[in-house]
């Protein structure tokens, strides 16, 4: 049997922080759709570095381009930084770094460095002033294209941004070992312990395993 879960949000999902699901729609916590984690840095007005903990994107593109979809708040100061600066980076890094990564939630601040809150380290992108995460196995530098409302909230803007050049380390370029094991790419799945009683959410932060090769 299958359950059916409508565009209404149900009454037992209620917030357990001021406005979440005013940001996340209900389908996100009943669905639980798994999506790479990875930081986006941009620079903040007054030239220090910032660095945002993002996941729920998509990467694709043909022959006229490679792009990065990525759904921003349009309060963070992320989406100011690029719709100002029209550039971005991302930077894959693994699942070691979870609580690193959480720091540059807690350290926000405009004045802060948050690579120095994150304990990361700069290293020079080579298309655009923003800096890249030295520690990320891989990163995207990125031009922006495009941002549109979501919702016509004005809550959440997709934005897409061009890929210009990537940096890849050495060890993760070739097959899939490093890439899709422990120390590739970290995902992010918000999984409810109960949807009947729309029980509080476990954050789960996995890695792949590679069921079939060839
Ligand atoms: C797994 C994950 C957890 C997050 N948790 C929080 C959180 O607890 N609080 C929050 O305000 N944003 C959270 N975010 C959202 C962004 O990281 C946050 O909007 C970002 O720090 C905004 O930074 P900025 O204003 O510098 O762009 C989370 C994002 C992800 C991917």
């Amino acid at each position: 049997m299958k359950i059916k879960i409508g565009g209404t949000k149900p009454d037992n999902f209620v917030d357990r922080w001021p406005g979440e699901f005013e940001i996340f729609s209900h389908f996100e916590m009943a669905l639980g759709i798994p999506h790479a984690l990875f930081l986006i840095t941009t620079l903040k007005e007054n030239g220090k570095p910032n660095v945002c903990f993002q996941s729920w994107s998509s990467f694709y593109g043909d022959s006229g381009g490679y792009y990065v979809m990525t759904p921003l708040l349009m309060k963070s100061h992320t989406y100011h930084n690029i719709l100002r600066d029209k550039e971005f980076c991302i930077n894959f890094i693994n699942a070691s770094y979870f609580e690193a990564c959480y720091q540059t939630i807690f350290n926000n601040k405009n004045e802060t460095d948050e690579f120095t809150a994150g304990g990361f380290t700069r290293e020079p992108a080579s298309q655009i002033a923003v800096p890249r995460i030295k520690e990320a196995f891989m990163s995207l530098e990125c031009r922006f294209r495009s941002d549109s409302d979501l919702s016509g909230k004005s809550i959440q803007s997709l934005v897409i941004g061009e890929v210009v050049s990537a940096a890849v380390e050495e060890e993760y370029i070739n097959g899939a070992e490093k890439k899709y094991g422990p120390e590739g790419f970290m995902y992010y799945g918000y999984a409810l312990k109960d949807f009947a009683s729309g029980d509080e959410g476990e954050r789960k932060v996995a890695s792949l395993n590679v069921l079939r090769k060839g």
